[in-house]
């Protein structure tokens, strides 16, 4: 097998822990003896060991069985391995400790703080480092941690439910609008983020719990809450989570403020005074709406003034799609 190939492999076995390793990106590492796969490791789960040094653990179980010394093997990663000492120390000094003469690497870090660290301490100690195979694709599997330290900010997708006639709910009522289909969507959805945000009147009015209901492991989201009124902090929204609870009304300097954390992307869920706050600063990249076959009437309140509000907002529909009898739309940027 070639390098590419393996890289390949490396990239489409990561992804199983895209629910379990974010807000980190997911990760692939294969120590091999020249064509030879020894090992091979993953970033599994959030705060535990990352990829190369799962590799690296698995391959010296056949130390003086399939091969005599480290320095006959060559590490491939999909991603530059790191040089700061966080919660598992750093990955490219163990590299270098383990005795390894050759590392190649699909994308070189995009977090300008360690950008380029990990390979200079590589290449600092004569390890041959080749850099780029399938950058491209790595990039495009950990697209929110790329989008994060490009644009210095999270990436923000809205998700709003409405009916037929563009309404969002009656007045102080929790209902739902769509089908159970698109609820179970939006759950998948829920899974794929780092942080969900919503704003008060949301928690007051509907007590939801907004974590990802699925059937399989997720590393759940932070909750953010936008309020300054008094809310009841034992509510279900707050069991068995880590909240942010935000006083502040500036939603720039609230979205920018996440920028030097783990948070690479968040889900604003609320109801339209938040959504439509969020889209006017423009700092939402991404709009999903469901959309009800029914209508809610006069008495209940509108997500939008102007009936071309979302393209007024500068969206442009990307992809429609049908889940039972409502509609997804997806919106992004027209920028
Ligand atoms: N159809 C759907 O998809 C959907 C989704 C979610 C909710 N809903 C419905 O929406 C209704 C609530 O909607 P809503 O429009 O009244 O409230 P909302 O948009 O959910 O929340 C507005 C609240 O957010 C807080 N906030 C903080 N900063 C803000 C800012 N810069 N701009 C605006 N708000 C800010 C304030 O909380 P404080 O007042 O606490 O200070 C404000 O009252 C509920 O009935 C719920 O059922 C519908």
């Amino acid at each position: 097998m070639i390098y590419g190939d393996l890289m390949l492999r490396a990239i489409k076995k990561a992804d199983l822990f895209k629910y379990s390793a974010k807000p980190n990106p997911v990760v692939g590492a294969i120590v091999l003896k020249e064509n030879e796969i020894i090992s091979e490791g993953y970033h599994e789960i959030y705060g535990k060991n990352h990829a190369e040094i799962n590799a690296i653990e698995e391959a010296k179980k056949y130390l003086g069985k399939r091969f005599k010394d480290f320095s006959e093997l060559t590490l491939l990663c999909t991603l530059e391995p790191c040089s700061h000492v966080g919660k598992t120390g750093s990955c490219a000094n163990f590299i270098v400790k383990t005795g390894f003469k050759k590392v190649v690497i699909g994308a070189v870090d995009p977090n300008p703080y360690v950008s380029g660290r990990g390979i200079k301490i590589l290449e600092k100690n004569q390890i041959h480092v080749e850099v780029g195979l399938h950058a491209d694709l790595v990039e495009k599997q950990n697209k929110f941690f790329f989008y994060k330290h490009k644009k210095n900010k999270p990436y923000v997708t809205v998700k709003i439910a409405s009916s037929l006639d563009g309404k969002s709910h009656y007045k102080n009522k929790k209902n739902f609008i769509t089908t159970e289909s698109s609820r179970k969507d939006v759950q998948l959805i829920r899974a794929n983020y780092d942080a969900i945000l919503t704003g008060g009147n949301t928690l007051r009015i509907d007590n939801p719990k907004m974590d990802a209901r699925v059937d399989f492991f997720v590393n759940q989201a932070k909750k953010i809450l936008l309020t300054n009124k008094p809310y009841d902090n034992n509510s279900i929204f707050f069991k068995d989570a880590s909240v942010d609870v935000i006083n502040i009304t500036n939603l720039q300097e609230i979205i920018y403020s996440y920028k030097d954390s783990e948070i690479c992307s968040i889900l604003v869920e609320a109801g339209p005074k938040l959504v439509n706050a969020f889209l006017q600063e423009q700092i939402v990249d991404e709009l999903i709406v469901y959309t009800s076959k029914d209508e809610l009437g006069e008495n209940a309140v509108s997500w939008f003034d102007e009936d071309n509000a979302i393209e007024n907002y500068g969206f442009k529909l990307e992809s429609s799609y049908k889940i039972d009898t409502d509609t997804k739309e997806i919106f992004k940027r027209d920028d």
